[in-house]
């Protein structure tokens, strides 16, 4: 694969000879040319990744996030590296209304005609205290940004996605969404939460076929929000956000463009988990 974008993205590079047949077979820096993908909290960790990844391979992404200096650090990188055209959304989702998320479709329609992708990858921690003793706000907050902007994205930017052309949506998830865990509050149950978005959308979307809905559980990995939870950590034993990256482009060049990978993909709806989905 010959791609000089990801020459200059050496923590990418370095995890290509790991990947499997089927996606070198397909990923070029073309792959995902028109493809327009949104990356929510894309100015950090995975979400940071992720949106230099989808570059590379010549998706448009749509950065949004919350700080827009980190946004405009990852957008840098992209308008530097690759041909694409990226734009930068700064966005507090925990104040997310219906009226910002009308107004961000219709400027990615006028802006760029059509959205294939939708990675829910922003979220909060919150404290990690019991919930006998959890602050009525601080539970607001986490389940605004991490739940409830989710379904009001999934939402505004539906008939977008839904256009024709077939279309991705990731909701980014967790372990503790799977199996509650004492201390982690809000944080936990929004991602139960996101779970059961995860497979409504998909249930409701799975006869028209033109969409397709995963949840995605990273797993332990090296980011700022890894180091607030387990602060104790010593984050070299942790894998880097772009070891997740091929399992994220698995599903989106997958959906995307079918029939290119020959690998099959999962049912929509499905939940995976970034440790070990090619074993
Ligand atoms: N790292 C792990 O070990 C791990 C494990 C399981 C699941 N996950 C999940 O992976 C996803 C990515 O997390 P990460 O580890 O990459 O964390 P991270 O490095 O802390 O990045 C989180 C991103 O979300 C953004 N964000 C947070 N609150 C926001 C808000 N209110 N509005 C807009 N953007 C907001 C942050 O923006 P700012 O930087 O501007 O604040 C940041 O870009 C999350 O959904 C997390 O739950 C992570």
């Amino acid at each position: 694969m010959t791609n000089t974008a990801i020459e200059n993205y050496p923590e990418l590079l370095a995890q290509i000879a790991d990947w499997p047949r089927f996606l070198h077979d397909v990923l070029a820096p073309n792959t995902l040319l028109g493809k327009r993908i949104v990356v929510t909290g894309a100015g950090d960790g995975i979400g940071k990744a992720l949106a230099k990844s989808l570059a590379c391979f010549g998706a448009d992404v749509i950065l949004l996030g919350r700080t827009r200096a980190k946004l405009e650090t990852a957008f840098d990188w992209i308008k530097q590296h690759t041909q694409t055209d990226p734009v930068i959304v700064p966005c507090d989702l925990a104040r997310l209304d219906t009226d910002t998320v009308n107004a961000l479709a219709e400027s990615i329609s006028d802006h760029y005609g059509s959205l294939h992708g939708l990675v829910h990858n922003a979220s909060m921690l919150g404290p990690k205290i019991p919930l006998v003793h959890y602050p009525a706000d601080q539970w607001q907050t986490v389940m605004q940004t991490n739940v409830n902007a989710v379904f009001m994205l999934n939402q505004g930017l539906f008939n977008l996605l839904d256009q024709g052309d077939p279309s991705c949506v990731i909701h980014v998830s967790s372990s503790v969404g799977l199996q509650g865990r004492a201390y982690w509050g809000a944080y936990s149950a929004s991602k139960f939460a996101l779970e059961g978005l995860n497979q409504i959308l998909a249930d409701e979307t799975e006869t028209a076929g033109k969409i397709r809905v995963y949840s995605v559980n990273p797993g332990g990995t090296r980011t700022a929000m890894r180091r607030e939870a387990y602060p104790l950590e010593d984050p070299q034993t942790l894998p880097i956000p772009e070891q997740h990256m091929s399992l994220f482009l698995f599903l989106l060049v997958g959906s995307l463009l079918p029939g290119q990978i020959s690998k099959p993909l999962p049912t929509t709806g499905a939940q995976l988990d970034a440790r070990n989905w090619q074993s």
